[in-house]
């Protein structure tokens, strides 16, 4: 019987729960959404004027559905034991120390909240996995679920719907998906069922030929595939970011004329300092450890590579600034713009900043940071012992003042609009700019007197007899 679901509990009300369970409140109306978590604090933001995460678009669909069809609450146990269909997006990071260690996902939090749902459910629940998870896991969690259930007759469906949505875009993402996946066990008529119900919620707002269904196991690995695919092409472009800079070429009119062709497109080829985000390097391990367990070592090898190239990527900026700077940068302030992973969001998992800044650390150098939505406290946190030697600034131009060099760490659009004679006159001369994001004007700001590197682009002479190449 395909169930026409009323009541939806999310666990986890992090940068996925949030907004997905935001969307379903405001195209279902007739549909309750709670969205649950074991984290005071970040309940009582998402309770309050301030939300715990800035995704343009967010606050407006929450001030609109908030107390009306979406609530957030700490009463995991209760929200679970009202609703038909439970959506799990806690997080799953890299496993940090045991078997798999740095490479396999940590499952911790999701076996916890399956042992939660066991505990509470009196009735039929349909789960639903939203976080990443290694392929297979809804095997394992059906596993919990019905060892640990002690209301007999009760049955848990489990569906995978990979999350697809991008932080920056996830409003945008999530009204208009290029596709929504839904795996079950759809050979069997009780998984078919499930996943109609499922279907069936999203079909509010999303076109039917948008709504895929798969096997629960291809479901899985869908979302490992697709964000290694992703992450696979920003390597690829940021390898022959290097080769331009060592020949001549400049790496915007390769990857345009690149994505000219139709079959390889012109999207996720923009070369950068290297890509960050909860997502790509976690799922790339991920995906390449479930290859090393099914004795596939040159699939995982492959896969390993595209990880390899993105660290090679930010110590090869390090290196450029440091020798562009005479070899030394030693007490020198060096002020990043943009501390984000990427622009329109405050998240900093995986940010390049974060490497890059350690480098520049390393060799001695005071960094001033300026990000315009990350908090001070998140880059403490961050950089750790590092702090000592950075302070952080809530105006560019204070962060500029006196600093020998820039980096441009984040694509934010307001980099672009400042005023760079300004910013030119306040800082220490030769004013170098290092754009690791390619958003700026390069030959104007050669103009007003600035030396700049900017990645994949032919290296100017100053750069090139500084570097004595
Ligand atoms: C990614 C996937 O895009 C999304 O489908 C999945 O659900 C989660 O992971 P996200 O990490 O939020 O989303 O952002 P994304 O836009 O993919 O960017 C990831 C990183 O790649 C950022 O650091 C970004 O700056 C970088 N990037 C992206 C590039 O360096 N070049 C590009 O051309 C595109
Ligand atoms: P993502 O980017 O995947 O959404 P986040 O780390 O932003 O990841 O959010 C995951 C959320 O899940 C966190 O707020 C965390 O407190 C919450 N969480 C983890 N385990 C549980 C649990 N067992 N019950 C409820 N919430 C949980």
């Amino acid at each position: 019987m395909v169930v026409k679901v009323t009541s939806i509990c999310c666990i986890g009300a992090g940068y996925v729960g949030g907004p997905t369970m935001a969307m379903i409140a405001l195209k279902c109306p007739h549909i309750k959404v709670t969205v649950v978590d074991i984290s005071q604090p970040r309940i009582d933001a998402w309770n309050s004027d301030e939300l715990p995460i800035y995704e343009p678009g967010l606050d407006e669909i929450v001030k609109q559905c908030r107390g009306k069809n979406l609530f957030f609450t700490t009463d995991v146990e209760g929200a679970i034991a009202e609703s038909e269909m439970i959506f799990v997006s806690v997080n799953t990071p890299t496993k940090k120390t045991g078997l798999g260690k740095g490479k396999a996902a940590d499952l911790t939090y999701w076996e916890s909240a399956a042992r939660t749902i066991a505990a509470v459910s009196k009735t039929n629940k349909i789960i639903v996995e939203k976080s990443t998870v290694p392929v297979r896991t809804a095997e394992a969690i059906e596993k919990v679920l019905q060892r640990n259930c002690n209301t007999s007759g009760v049955r848990f469906d489990i569906l995978s719907n990979p999350e697809f949505l991008a932080e920056g875009t996830a409003m945008d993402d999530l009204t208009a998906p290029d596709r929504v996946l839904i795996g079950g066990k759809i050979e069997g008529q009780e998984g078919t069922d499930a996943v109609a119900s499922l279907v069936e919620v999203y079909a509010n707002w999303v076109p039917q030929e948008r709504i895929i269904t798969a096997n629960l196991w291809s479901a899985e690995l869908s979302k490992l595939a697709a964000n290694a695919f992703l992450a696979q092409r920003i390597s690829s472009i940021n390898s022959m970011s290097a080769l331009c800079e060592a020949t001549g070429a400049d790496v915007s009119q390769v990857a345009y004329a690149l994505g000219k062709d139709s079959r390889i497109g012109p999207k996720f080829l923009n070369a950068s300092v290297g890509f960050g985000g909860s997502c790509f390097q976690k799922d790339i391990l991920n995906l390449a450890y479930i290859c090393e367990c099914h004795g596939l070592t040159e699939v995982a090898d492959y896969w390993y590579s595209v990880v390899g190239m993105n660290d090679y990527q930010k110590n090869r900026f390090v290196k450029r600034v440091v020798s562009a700077m005479f070899n030394t940068i030693r007490n020198k302030k060096i002020c990043m713009l943009g501390f984000a992973f990427k622009k329109d969001t405050g998240d900093t998992r995986e940010a390049p900043a974060i490497d890059v800044g350690n480098g520049l650390i390393e060799d001695g150098a005071r960094l001033a940071i300026y990000d315009p939505k990350v908090s001070d406290a998140q880059i403490a946190m961050d950089m750790g012992a590092g702090m000592s030697n950075i302070t952080t600034y809530k105006s560019h131009i204070e962060a500029l003042r006196d600093a020998h060099a820039v980096c441009v760490m984040t694509e934010w659009d307001e980099f672009k609009s400042y005023d760079w004679g300004e910013i030119y006159g306040v800082m220490q001369k030769p004013a170098f700019v290092f754009d690791g994001r390619l958003i700026l004007d390069h030959d104007k700001l050669r103009e007003i007197g600035f030396i700049v590197y900017a990645l994949g682009k032919p290296i100017e002479p100053f750069l090139r007899s500084a570097e004595g190449n």
